[in-house]
């Protein structure tokens, strides 16, 4: 399999970080935010300690630079392991190169849905994966989505709240332009331009 040599640069800093993406899964996103064409930020919720975050914000730096908001409440998951992240999130992106283009929203993302204004052009929504809260984070934060913008959804395939909410909303959309040759085995992501195919 061919990869995308700037994305192995990535994987370098990414595969040291504690968290569940995989190559492909890592490669994907920051593929989709370095080709951006629509105008917008990148909002991710659930952040954890960065692993997806490093992806879209160093993919970001490679294409467009628009800001990447990382909202977590960077408390309590697994609360045994390591009750409080930030930190560890902050340096994991410092030693990325890319802390300087992410805001962190320390808030969840319920609270954050009281604040939060920018469009999006690309929103990756990895936070509860309970039905509920997956359903309220979709219903939230799609609506600042542009048209064209793009819906990325991790843990569709092992997570029956993330599977039932997408398989409800994601209807006639449009397949998600990428380019690299590493994104192979997406299928625990659900993913959509926010364009409808007509017919
Ligand atoms: C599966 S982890 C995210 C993994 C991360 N995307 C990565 O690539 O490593 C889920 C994260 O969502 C956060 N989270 C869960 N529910 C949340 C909520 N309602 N608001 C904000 N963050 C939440 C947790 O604190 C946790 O860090």
């Amino acid at each position: 399999m061919k990869h995308d040599n700037e994305f192995i640069d990535t994987w370098h800093f990414v595969r040291r970080v504690e968290g569940w993406l995989e190559f492909d899964e890592a490669c994907f996103l920051y593929d989709v935010a370095k080709h951006l064409d629509v105008e917008g930020c990148i909002l991710e919720i659930g952040s954890y300690k960065g692993r997806s975050t490093i992806c879209l914000a160093r993919g970001s730096q490679e294409g467009k630079r628009f800001p990447v908001y990382a909202i977590d409440k960077f408390y309590g998951f697994p609360a045994s392991v390591d009750p409080s992240f930030l930190d560890t999130f902050k340096k994991n992106l410092a030693a990325a190169g890319c802390l300087n283009i992410v805001d962190v929203i320390v808030l969840s993302s319920d609270e954050a849905a009281f604040v939060f204004v920018h469009p999006i052009a690309l929103l990756f929504i990895d936070g509860s994966h309970d039905y509920e809260q997956v359903k309220k984070d979709y219903e939230n934060f799609s609506p600042l989505v542009v048209p064209g913008g793009v819906i990325i959804f991790h843990d569709y395939k092992y997570f029956p709240g993330v599977k039932k909410l997408v398989d409800e909303v994601k209807g006639n959309r449009k397949a998600v332009k990428y380019h690299s040759m590493c994104s192979q085995n997406l299928s625990n992501i659900a993913a959509w331009n926010t364009e409808v195919i007509d017919g």
